[in-house]
């Protein structure tokens, strides 16, 4: 069931690759610099899509990018000149990250864990793969704790889910602590939803 799940998500951004970069225009930049700025050393983007982070990437870094969905890779892969660092683009899925423990010094995502079909077994392969004293920096979109707008959200998610093949409900927060990362900063980027949540692997 789990691998059936992922082939449909998988196969939704297969679609979604074809509007993506219209869509993306809803994620800021200034998002997206503030997320860069964090990174350090030998870093893991995860879910890359069509590499709308490619032109925020710090010269210094060496980068390595992952994605499931081919469709969504062959875009990022006509941008790859756009990124000021070196990166290496790879077919893989966060669910079953094929890297030892510890190789990274940072660990990125940018609005990956709404679609992730197990966001906390992503998370756990994330936080095994960063190194102990290496940092994980993830932006995403939540659920709202609204009493009006937590509902309204719940209620529209099915039909994004089938249109785009992303959760607008989900509670990523609490994703990231249930995988055993420590949470060192949480900051409120829109409305309570939109969140950059910085932290490291904690006692592994
Ligand atoms: C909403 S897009 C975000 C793309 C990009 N990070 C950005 O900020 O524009 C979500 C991306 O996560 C990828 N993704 C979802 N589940 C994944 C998984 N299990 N493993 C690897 N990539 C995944 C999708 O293929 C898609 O490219």
């Amino acid at each position: 069931m789990a691998r059936e799940l992922t082939e449909i998500i998988k196969n939704r951004y297969n679609r979604t690759a074809l509007f993506y970069d219209w869509m993306d225009r809803m994620i800021s930049g200034d998002w997206r610099r503030r997320v860069w700025q964090e990174a350090r050393g030998r870093v893991l983007e995860v879910g890359v899509g069509t590499g709308a982070n490619f032109p925020f990437y710090p010269p210094e870094c060496r980068v390595t990018a992952i994605d499931f969905s081919p469709g969504m890779l062959a875009r990022a892969r006509q941008k790859l000149q756009m990124a000021p660092a070196p990166v290496d683009l790879i077919e893989m899925d966060v669910q079953h990250l094929e890297f030892e423990d510890a190789s990274f010094d940072t660990v990125v995502a940018t609005c990956v864990f709404c679609t992730v079909p197990d966001p906390v077994q992503g998370l756990k392969e994330v936080r095994r793969v960063c190194r102990p004293e290496g940092r994980i920096v993830l932006l995403e979109h939540v659920r709202s704790e609204h009493w009006f707008f937590g509902p309204v959200m719940d209620a529209l998610n099915p039909l994004v889910l089938y249109l785009i093949g992303s959760n607008i409900n989900r509670r990523t927060v609490a994703n990231v602590r249930m995988a055993g990362i420590e949470i060192e900063r949480e900051e409120d980027l829109a409305a309570k939803i939109v969140k950059l949540i910085i932290g490291h692997p904690g006692g592994i």
